[in-house]
């Protein structure tokens, strides 16, 4: 065994078939034991659940090798049961935490020549999926299911790295209120490309969508949630039921007060008071943290002291904090880290 000859360097966030991945089908009311597999191909009927009406959810996290040579994964307990309850709100069997955890460790191990070596600026990116994989024709939940993990090495999720982007406001809706923004349902995306397109035909990095009830506060992105900085370098992280909980952001809030003795506002943010800010980025595990230069709403542009050139100050430290935790050069709270070899 030894590392794949990769230019881990300049990877970007593409997918790249590794050797092994893990699935374990559901059927007559039990998951089966699981196991890993060379075979990157699925089969189901034609009228499988997931094709009809797009019964399916995910989850993202990351491995990496820290500095003393090790390969460990970030708070897996955390998409373990997020992916829990993503399941229950779509009525899906949810799959038990501790073997989506054990799930995890067994395809990281078996892909360790696929995670990028320490300091490369590369991650390898964990995706554990479910799926409805039975036929229904009315509409219902499916009787059968299928969980599957795999794995691909990954550069920045935003061309240019660490560099500030430019993001929008959205016109479109990104979640209803009681819908199932709070969950990472394959619907919420599947809705999200046609906006995601249009910014990006426009010159824009990411769409920032508003609540859509009343579209006066901020929401998030499509694939990350947004953190900001005030004028006293506090931090104020926008609160709203129908939002993605990031699990990268409630790391982050836990960073600034613990390890950099910040104050953190977790409250709705108006998009009328954002001028007042000095900062801004996007947070999660395929955005890290993405410093924001601009916001355009509407042609009106919001730009943020920390400048085009660079990520401000405050989120430069979290940055730094986070990463330093992530890949052992920084102490870890107790159970954030979990050494897979
Ligand atoms: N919000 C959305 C819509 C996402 O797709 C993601 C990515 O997972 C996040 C936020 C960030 O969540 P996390 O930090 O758990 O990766
Ligand atoms: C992640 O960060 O894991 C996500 O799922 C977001 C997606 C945009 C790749």
């Amino acid at each position: 065994m030894s590392k794949k000859d990769i230019d881990w360097g300049n990877i970007g966030f593409e997918y790249v078939v590794t050797d092994k991945r893990y699935v374990s089908n559901y059927k007559d009311g039990a998951w089966d034991a699981g196991g890993l597999t060379s075979d990157d191909k699925i089969t189901i009927s034609e009228d499988a659940g997931v094709l009809q009406y797009s019964q399916s959810c995910f989850e993202g996290l990351k491995a990496y090798t820290t500095k003393d040579g090790h390969i460990v994964c970030f708070r897996p307990d955390l998409n373990a049961q997020r992916m829990y309850d993503s399941a229950k709100r779509l009525e899906m069997p949810p799959f038990p935490v501790d073997r989506f955890i054990d799930a995890v460790h067994q395809v990281v191990a078996a892909n360790a020549d696929w995670v990028p070596p320490y300091g490369s600026g590369a991650t390898l990116y964990i995706r554990p999926y479910m799926f409805a994989s039975s036929p229904v024709i009315g509409v219902k939940p499916a009787d059968e299911y299928q969980f599957r993990i795999f794995v691909t090495p990954v550069g920045p999720y935003f061309k240019g790295g660490a560099k500030p982007i430019v993001v929008k406001i959205s016109d479109f809706d990104r979640a209803a209120p009681r819908g199932t923004g709070h969950i990472k349902a394959g619907l919420n995306y599947a809705m999200s490309l046609h906006a995601i397109v249009t910014a990006h035909a426009e010159g824009f990095a990411e769409n920032i969508y508003l609540d859509p009830a009343t579209r006066t506060k901020i929401e998030e992105t499509g694939g990350a949630n947004i953190i900001f900085v005030d004028k006293d370098g506090n931090l104020v992280v926008p609160k709203s039921d129908s939002i993605l909980p990031s699990i990268t952001r409630r790391s982050i809030v836990h960073v600034a007060e613990k390890y950099l003795g910040l104050k953190v506002a977790e409250r709705e943010v108006l998009l009328s008071e954002v001028p007042n800010f000095k900062e801004c980025g996007l947070c999660g595990t395929a955005a890290v943290i993405s410093p924001v230069g601009k916001i355009n709403d509407h042609g009106k542009e919001i730009a943020f002291a920390s400048g085009m050139e660079k990520m401000g100050p405050v989120i430069q430290k979290l940055y730094d904090t986070l990463t330093g935790i992530q890949m052992g050069s920084i102490e870890a709270p107790e159970g954030w880290i979990h050494k897979v070899e």
